[in-house]
């Protein structure tokens, strides 16, 4: 990644050279730089060569659909507590936002399998992966609603309409203690979700909705921004205990 003199991010591939408004950087200079070196364009502007982390890489990276925000990623992580070498289903993939942040969280010893309906998406996820660099996540160009094949998982987060069809093949899918997880943009889906988990056994039964307001440091004070993420989503959280 490199970053120029305001902040501003840019992925770069390191086969061509980079241009922007401050000045050109050649094939050759991005060749030989390393992470935490400064180049300068040809208009003497200065640029600094960072390894972009998850957070860096899914702001710049391709995507053709909307994306989980880092609010509902950071409560889904937190919730379920997943950690090291667990064992992860996520679908659909989208992008791949939160399967990269599954992915960075499992770490080499962990797997994640991501289901995308979509094949253009799934290329298109596949490919950010492979740019972010990380091996532990396979998507499969599947419909997750066709079964899931992994047993003894621990994590199963569905970011999909009607998650409700397969929550009993994720219950069977589902490791003692594991954590199922739904994301839902209506609270009618995040109900029925509940009523049909609930009926199917799982403990722990809760829906989130987690609000974000930012606050602003002006000259006269301190006050929250006139506006805010008014709504992204409702997630829901049923463990298999
Ligand atoms: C809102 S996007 C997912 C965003 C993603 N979870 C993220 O982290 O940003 C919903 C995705 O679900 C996919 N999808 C819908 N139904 C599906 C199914 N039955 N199986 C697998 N993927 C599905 C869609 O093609 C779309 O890419």
């Amino acid at each position: 990644m490199i970053l120029d003199e305001r902040g501003k991010k840019y992925l770069i591939s390191g086969i061509e050279e980079f241009q922007s408004d401050l000045g050109i950087i050649t094939e050759e200079q991005i060749a030989n730089a390393k992470i935490g070196d400064e180049i300068k364009s040809h208009l003497n502007h200065s640029f600094k060569i960072m390894k972009p982390n998850v957070n860096d890489f899914i702001d710049l990276m391709e995507r053709k659909c909307s994306i989980l925000i880092q609010k509902d990623i950071g409560t889904v992580l937190a919730h379920t507590g997943l950690g090291s070498g667990d064992k992860v289903v996520d679908a659909g993939t989208g992008a791949g936002a939160i399967s990269l942040n599954f992915g960075n969280i499992v770490g080499d010893k962990g797997q994640v399998y991501s289901y995308e309906i979509r094949e253009d998406f799934a290329e298109i996820a596949s490919r950010n992966i492979k740019n972010f660099g990380i091996k532990n996540i396979k998507i499969k160009n599947q419909d997750i609603k066709e079964g899931i094949d992994e047993k003894d998982v621990d994590l199963i987060f569905l970011d999909l309409p009607r998650p409700f069809e397969i929550f009993e093949e994720a219950y069977d899918s589902l490791k003692l203690g594991g954590w199922l997880a739904v994301y839902s943009p209506y609270i009618d889906q995040a109900e029925i979700s509940y009523r049909i988990t609930k009926k199917l056994g799982f403990y722990n039964i809760k829906i989130i909705e987690t609000l974000q307001r930012n606050l602003e440091v002006r000259p006269q004070g301190v006050r929250p921004q006139t506006r805010m993420v008014g709504h992204s989503g409702y997630l829901l959280f049923a463990r298999k205990l």
